[in-house]
């Protein structure tokens, strides 16, 4: 038995929602492209739940439902309140979201139907957790989601108390969409790993945002922005990235496992960059950006990911750097969801080998004689 590292290129499952083939990304076989341009975020939701495109029906349906389940009990809110202020936003995401599942009276309720409910109950509340935090760490009251707007509005306008700008939530909703689902990313196969012991899906939620906490997946955003801080100014860029080259260190944002000819969503999130940029008048982040991509690519040919140009997207539309990565797992949430439906639908247990590289055999010594 001879294990590979970081499971590079086993194939652990078979799956119908996303797949990349040949660098192309297609949510049920829809080019990410189109849907970048044409669908929102609640038709990418469903088509990844139910595998088709929603008729108008069924939409307005859709969006009544997440509108009516976005509130989250006030108990939640309450230890949202009693969390340290300066707590890491993911954890809290994952704290918050084990909680919910003690207040859902069918969390442990393994139907079909059941599961659906719970899945669409968590892509509408992970959200208002998140806002929520954001505004109580601030001093500040929750703002109560609105029940007839989108997801990217609600979360704007709790956030903030305000009603958002539409060109800000066209940009948050084609950010979600971009993010929705990423075949078996590492976030994702730690759902379906969780679930497949047949544990509920709260479970399964919660182990993938401990998962896209890190800096190798989803936390690379917020790094991102972090870097381009300390980048600073235009100035700086050169003798930043040859000093982390020099020395070996990660770029964050650059490279994929699975894409090495670039990463398809990366293009979408860079126009969106510069045109959120011109709006704000403030195109240092989006500059300072492409400078960096071009001596990365250039020097050590790795190419930007979906977290590179969303960071400085985010920063256009207000939103603190920490939030980065929670808003990653709002939009991931439709995909951890339905791949944990899938799981359910054809599980089996998610049990792997390890190649043993201790002693062949060692003696038991007493506590006395060690
Ligand atoms: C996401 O998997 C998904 O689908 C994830 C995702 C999704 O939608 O779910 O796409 C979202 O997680 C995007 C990735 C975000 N992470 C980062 O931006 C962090 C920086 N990137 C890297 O650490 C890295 O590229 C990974 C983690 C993304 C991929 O890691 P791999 O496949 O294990 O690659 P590796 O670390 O083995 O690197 C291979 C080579 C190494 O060089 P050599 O030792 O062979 O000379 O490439 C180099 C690495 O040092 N390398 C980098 C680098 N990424 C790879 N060198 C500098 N900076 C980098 N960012």
């Amino acid at each position: 038995m001879t294990a590979t590292k970081g499971l590079e290129g086993i194939v652990a499952t078979t799956s119908s929602i996303s797949s990349i083939i040949d660098g192309v990304l297609t949510y049920r076989g829809i080019n990410i492209d189109e849907l970048a341009e044409k669908a929102s975020f609640e038709e990418v939701a469903y088509l990844l739940w139910f595998g088709k495109l929603p008729n108008a029906t069924e939409l307005a349906q859709l969006q009544q439902q997440l509108g009516e389940a976005a509130a989250v009990p006030g108990a939640v809110i309450d230890q949202l309140k009693l969390f340290p202020k300066d707590a890491n936003s993911m954890a809290v995401l994952r704290s918050a979201v084990s909680a919910l599942a003690l207040y859902d009276a069918e969390a442990n309720e393994m139907s079909k139907e059941a599961n659906i409910r719970k899945a669409i109950r968590l892509q509408a509340q992970i959200p208002t957790v998140i806002a929520a935090y954001a505004r109580i760490r601030e001093g500040q009251e929750p703002v109560a989601p609105k029940a007839d707007v989108s997801v990217a509005e609600n979360f704007l306008y709790m956030l903030t108390g305000q009603t958002p700008e539409r060109i800000a939530v066209e940009a948050l909703d084609k950010a979600l969409v971009l993010h929705a689902d990423h075949e078996l990313n590492a976030s994702t196969f730690a759902a379906r790993v969780t679930v497949a012991t047949l544990s509920d899906i709260y479970s399964g939620v919660t182990s993938a945002i401990g998962a896209l906490k890190g800096p190798l997946h989803g936390g690379a955003n917020e790094a991102v922005m972090a870097m381009l801080e300390e980048v600073g100014t235009m100035e700086n860029v050169e003798g930043y990235v040859a000093r982390k080259l020099e020395n070996k260190e990660k770029l964050m944002g650059f490279g994929h496992r699975v894409y090495k000819n670039g990463d398809p969503r990366a293009k979408h999130l860079q126009v969106m960059s510069k045109e959120l940029g011109k709006i704000t008048g403030n195109l240092n982040w989006y500059e300072m950006s492409v400078k960096i991509e071009e001596l990365v690519t250039g020097q050590k040919g790795l190419k930007p990911n979906v977290d590179f140009y969303s960071a400085s997207v985010y920063t256009s539309l207000g939103i603190p750097r920490d939030l980065f990565t929670p808003i990653f797992a709002i939009s991931r949430a439709s995909g951890w969801t339905a791949h944990i439906l899938e799981q359910y639908d054809n599980n089996r247990l998610i049990r792997p080998r390890a190649e043993y590289t201790g002693p062949a055999s060692a003696a038991y010594v007493p506590i006395s004689q060690r």
